[in-house]
């Protein structure tokens, strides 16, 4: 018998095994014959094992985390559970993957720092206000260091903490100061859990892109049985492993690939203290340029004044007008792709001089009774005269704010800008702009797709796997 067949043995057979997954007992029996599941079974399986206190290493292949470098910060909140952190931790390191651990107040209750110390065989970090720590591992280095966050016993608090924007505590703050992913594996009595402040804190958070470990139903140690027990820590890791597993896959999805992104607003000069600008905050861009970097490209983000964090990304230019945001987008040519996301000013506004009004680039212009008129000049088109030019991307991707006929006018520049793909979206009022989610249309000269809202994360996501798909099939 060969160690699929083993496995599948041991998990109740190919029947039952079958009927867990919800899938044809026909294919649980062709990875027995050949001997592999695959990849988007593992995880599954590696659930479905540890249910059944399997240890998976015995017949699967080893998890080869070796030469990815990863790092995971854990949380520890103050539940019942937060001794149960202690052998993720354990098995964490057994992995040889970087991890450390912040502890809050609570969780300091129920088992102390120097524990976890003395397993991690690192310092574990409590306090926000700490002097010592601030001149060396600041908060915003905690939080910007991992490419994970696991929050595991993640209590009621911090799930109200962090769906709410509290940031009163280190761990708190530093959950609201990443750009990493974060997983909570939240643990509480079931009528916490089933309490409906926790349940649309739990859709809020979901809905931003919070990953969740889903509590498991039995029965709780406060002596109450329902949904709220904390995953037994092997299912906890597995499942770790397993999104380390798929990010190391996507890691090298756009290795030597260089993307040129353009986000966030432009403004045009009125006078020296004046401007007209839009209302874009660059969140979309920033996310898409984000994700495109954690899966391998060599992103170049060109971006216009905005009041948000720099994501991870190799280059990050700054700009304030159209034409120095055209100047910088062209002085990135050649590239692979090119991703105009920026809100872009379609006009300069020019003041008009007249007789009592001098006008002058370096002077505020005086208040009069007289009318300010201004002439408007046409800015360049980045997205269409790159393009139209000789230097023009293999894949060019536009998106397109609209206020009224979403579709049609999107088809239309998608034509009219000679571009392979644009990305619509209704931007009326409050809609988009400086939203953390976003719903759009997703458009090539073919198909018309209607993506369900989402956060701007996952938009990026959903684009990148849609740019795979056809960067890497396509001879375009
Ligand atoms: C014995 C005991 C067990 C607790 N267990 C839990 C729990 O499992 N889950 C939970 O959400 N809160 C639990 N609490 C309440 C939290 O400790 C409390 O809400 C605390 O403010 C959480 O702080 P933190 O989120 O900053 O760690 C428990 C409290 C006590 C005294």
């Amino acid at each position: 018998m060969n160690n699929i067949s083993q496995l599948i043995y041991l998990l109740g057979g190919t029947g039952l095994v079958a009927k867990k997954l919800k899938i044809k007992p026909s294919a649980v029996s062709n990875w027995r014959k050949l001997n592999k599941i695959p990849k988007n079974k593992l995880n599954a399986i590696l659930s479905l094992s540890s249910q059944n206190n399997i240890n998976t290493d015995d017949f699967l292949p080893n998890h080869n985390l070796d030469d990815f470098d990863f790092k995971i910060l854990l949380i520890i909140s103050g539940g019942i559970a937060s001794y149960k952190s202690l052998e993720i931790i354990r098995l964490i390191k057994k992995a040889n993957i970087d991890l450390d651990v912040v502890m809050t107040e609570s969780a300091q209750r129920f088992i102390t720092p120097l524990l976890v110390t003395s397993l991690n065989e690192k310092k574990c970090y409590t306090d926000l206000f700490s002097v010592e720590d601030e001149s060396k591992m600041n908060h915003i280095m905690l939080a910007r260091r991992p490419d994970l966050i696991l929050v595991a016993p993640a209590t009621a608090n911090i799930m109200a903490k962090l769906a709410n924007g509290i940031a009163d505590d280190l761990a708190s703050t530093i959950l609201l100061a990443s750009f990493s992913q974060i997983i909570l594996a939240p643990s509480m009595n079931p009528v916490m859990w089933s309490n409906l402040a926790t349940q649309e804190n739990y859709k809020k958070l979901l809905e931003r892109g919070i990953g969740f470990i889903a509590p498991d139903v039995g029965d709780m140690a406060c002596g109450e049985s329902g949904t709220g027990r904390f995953p037994a820590p092997k299912v906890i890791f597995d499942k770790i492993i397993s999104n380390i597993i798929t990010r190391k896959n996507i890691a090298n999805q756009f290795k030597n690939v260089s993307i040129v992104i353009t986000a966030g607003p432009t403004i045009e000069n009125i006078d020296p203290v004046r401007f007209v600008s839009n209302r874009s905050s660059g969140k979309q861009g920033f996310a898409i340029a984000s994700e495109l970097s954690r899966r391998g490209a060599k992103v170049t983000l060109i971006s216009g004044p905005v009041n948000i964090p720099f994501p991870k990304c190799a280059n990050v230019i700054q700009v304030m007008t159209a034409h120095e945001m055209f100047e910088k987008t062209i002085s990135q040519l050649p590239t692979d792709i090119l991703i105009c996301c920026a809100a872009v000013s379609d006009w300069k506004f020019v003041p008009k001089a007249s007789a009592t009004k001098k006008i002058d680039n370096k002077n505020k212009i005086k208040k009069t009774n007289e009318e300010l008129l201004f002439k408007t000049i046409k800015n360049p088109d980045i997205l269409s005269s790159i393009a139209k030019s000789k230097l023009r991307p293999n894949l060019v991707i536009g998106f397109a704010a609209e206020t009224d006929n979403i579709i049609e006018n999107a088809k239309s520049k998608l034509v009219s800008k000679e571009i392979d793909l644009i990305i619509a979206n209704d931007v009326g009022e409050n809609k988009v702009f400086g939203q953390d989610s976003n719903k759009v249309f997703f458009i090539d000269k073919n198909n018309c797709e209607e993506w369900a809202e989402q956060s701007k994360n996952a938009v990026a996501s959903n684009l990148a796997d849609k740019i795979n798909k056809i960067f890497n099939t396509a001879d375009i």
